[in-house]
């Protein structure tokens, strides 16, 4: 599990960017909060929320919803604070600092339920631990709800060229496709956990999962 300080040391002058620099290759964010279900009143968290340039983009779709995010840098967390309170979202989008492995409904948000949806963008290929990241989401979901992910696929769909320097330049970041993470949610689909179904987004630039929980 990769440390609060290592975190903030990756973020700590790139959050200031991040959001204008990110636009153009964390594909598929927008698709996935169009396409996530929703009912009047739910609680969305995001997983890894960074700048919660996704809650923000959420909570002004739907009004009715109340959003969620955490994030294990205290860094990113800063700027996400500060931009929710620029925004005048502060009602709407509870942030807190929390490990996605050790995400607790109650003890994390202080909800006596579970959460209705949740969501992973781009944060799953950076958290070595992510299986156990995926136990606690499903665990702080209510039944028959859904968790998402949108992240970096195997480019299979581009040309080869581009996908070389893709991968070695998110190597630098310690971003990595994780094909066994997919290989899992497979395997909990055909254990009956839950409903897995997979989409690409720009030629398996990304992908787009939808988990929905028996
Ligand atoms: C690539 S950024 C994506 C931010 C945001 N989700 C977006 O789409 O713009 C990944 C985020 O995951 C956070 N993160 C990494 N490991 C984490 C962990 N174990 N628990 C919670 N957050 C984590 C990082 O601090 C960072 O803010």
């Amino acid at each position: 599990m990769a440390t609060t300080e290592e975190m903030n040391e990756m973020y700590r002058w790139t959050r200031y960017v991040y959001d204008l620099t990110r636009k153009y290759y964390l594909l598929g964010r927008d698709r996935l909060l169009r396409e996530m279900e929703l009912r009047p009143g739910d609680r969305v968290l995001e997983i890894g929320c960074g700048t919660a340039r996704n809650l923000i983009r959420l909570a002004r779709q739907r009004p009715d919803v109340q959003c969620y995010g955490l994030d294990v840098s205290t860094e990113m967390l800063a700027t996400a604070a500060a931009k929710v309170k620029n925004r005048g979202l502060e009602s709407r989008i509870v942030l807190r600092h929390c490990f996605a492995e050790q995400l607790d409904h109650k003890a994390t948000f202080g909800l006596d339920e579970p959460f209705d949806a949740a969501f992973f963008s781009y944060s799953l290929s950076m958290i070595p631990t992510w299986s156990q990241a995926l136990d606690a989401a499903l665990a702080n979901l209510k039944p028959r709800a859904a968790f998402y992910v949108v992240d970096f696929w195997d480019q299979a769909g581009l040309p080869r060229w581009f996908r070389v320097i893709l991968q070695r330049w998110l190597d630098l970041f310690h971003v990595h496709h994780r094909p066994e993470l997919l290989d899992h949610l497979r395997e909990l689909d055909a254990r009956g956990v839950g409903k897995l179904t997979l989409e690409s987004v720009a030629g398996r630039y990304a992908y787009l999962a939808t988990f929905r929980k028996s």
